[in-house]
């Protein structure tokens, strides 16, 4: 809901540019949008854009660079390609198989040349900027029109707290506001949350994202940002020194890959097997993944509560599946 609510306010301003209002004329003959996103984008941007009515056909890929960052050069050469049709530009702070960020510095004032909205997926990333160490990984993100994140991952709240930062709030407002006759009239001076997310009804999520911001404040959250990129360097070094494992990227923030080495050259299957080892083994969990054309073993770290022997068991657990 936040990547819809980012992409719904991108959808009003972008057709009002074009003297169109989409919340009441609709999308049937309003201009055809356009949507760049790399490879590094999550699937959730792929259902926004579908239940907004943008298409998924009018998503165009951007190639990646070798990080598979989106790369500029490309971006700028698809942004001159009909560069009067509304256009969306998402782009990842923390993608979730090796934590990248685009470069969100060189892309910004490049897509505002070209009047495009930039919406940045930074469910993980975002709280990176808590974080002297990796706050430059944000660099130019200031600039974006809107951020989606997450505080059920880094912030450790509970499920279902999404949180979307709109920098234009005329159009955040009228792709979302609404009222009723049986509404209580806020003072003037009241923000009332109908306006600006699109459930009518709303327990207080906000409520324990503000109770853990507080316990926490900006060196709490820095504090777990450094602590679990620390923890999945160590997890995916000492993975890769084991016989028979192999680092398949450098983890950026806290998300890392590896997989697992077989004889018989049937990497794939040898991965999967270690997988369901370690799970069936009840220590620690890890996810399955392709990427690249290979099965791999997702390294994700978001628990505040991580031990240093959490660490430890996890690694022997690593060991005895592999040697199982
Ligand atoms: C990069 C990224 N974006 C978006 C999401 C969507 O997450 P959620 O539905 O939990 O908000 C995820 C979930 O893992 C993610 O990793």
């Amino acid at each position: 809901m936040a990547h819809v609510t980012g992409l719904a306010a991108a959808r009003h301003q972008l057709l009002s540019d074009k003297d169109w209002d989409v919340t009441r004329q609709g999308l049937a003959g309003a201009a055809p949008m356009r949507i760049f996103a790399s490879s590094l984008r999550h699937e959730s941007i792929n259902r926004a854009v579908s239940l907004l009515g943008l298409g998924l056909d009018n998503i165009e890929y951007v190639p990646g660079d070798d990080s598979g960052c989106m790369s500029v050069p490309d971006l700028n050469r698809m942004l001159r390609h009909e560069s009067g049709r509304p256009t969306i530009i998402c782009l990842q702070a923390g993608d979730l198989n090796t934590g990248q960020f685009d470069a969100f510095d060189q892309i910004c004032p490049l897509a505002h040349k070209h009047g495009a909205w930039v919406h940045i997926d930074g469910a993980f990333g975002l709280w990176a900027a808590a974080s002297d160490k990796y706050r430059h990984l944000l660099r130019g993100a200031e600039q974006a029109d809107s951020w989606a994140t997450d505080a059920h991952k880094w912030l450790n709240v509970p499920f279902d707290s999404g949180i979307v930062f709109v920098a234009r709030p005329e159009a955040h407002l009228a792709s979302l506001t609404t009222r009723a006759g049986y509404f209580v009239a806020a003072p003037e001076s009241a923000r009332d949350q109908i306006d600006w997310n699109p459930e009518w009804s709303r327990r207080s999520r906000g409520f324990v994202v503000y109770a853990a911001l507080r316990e926490l404040g900006r060196t709490g959250v820095a504090e777990i940002v450094d602590r679990c990129c620390a923890i999945t360097r160590q997890l995916v070094d000492t993975i890769d020194a084991m016989d028979d494992a192999e680092k398949m990227a450098e983890p950026v923030i806290n998300q890392g890959l590896v997989r697992f080495l077989s004889a018989d050259g049937n990497h794939d299957q040898r991965t999967d097997e270690v997988i369901e080892r370690i799970r069936n083994g009840g220590t620690a969990w890890f996810g399955g993944t392709d990427w690249n054309g290979k099965r791999v073993m997702r390294i994700s770290v978001c628990n505040y509560r991580t031990t240093d022997e959490d660490v430890t068991r996890t690694l022997d657990a690593v060991r005895a599946a592999l040697a199982g």
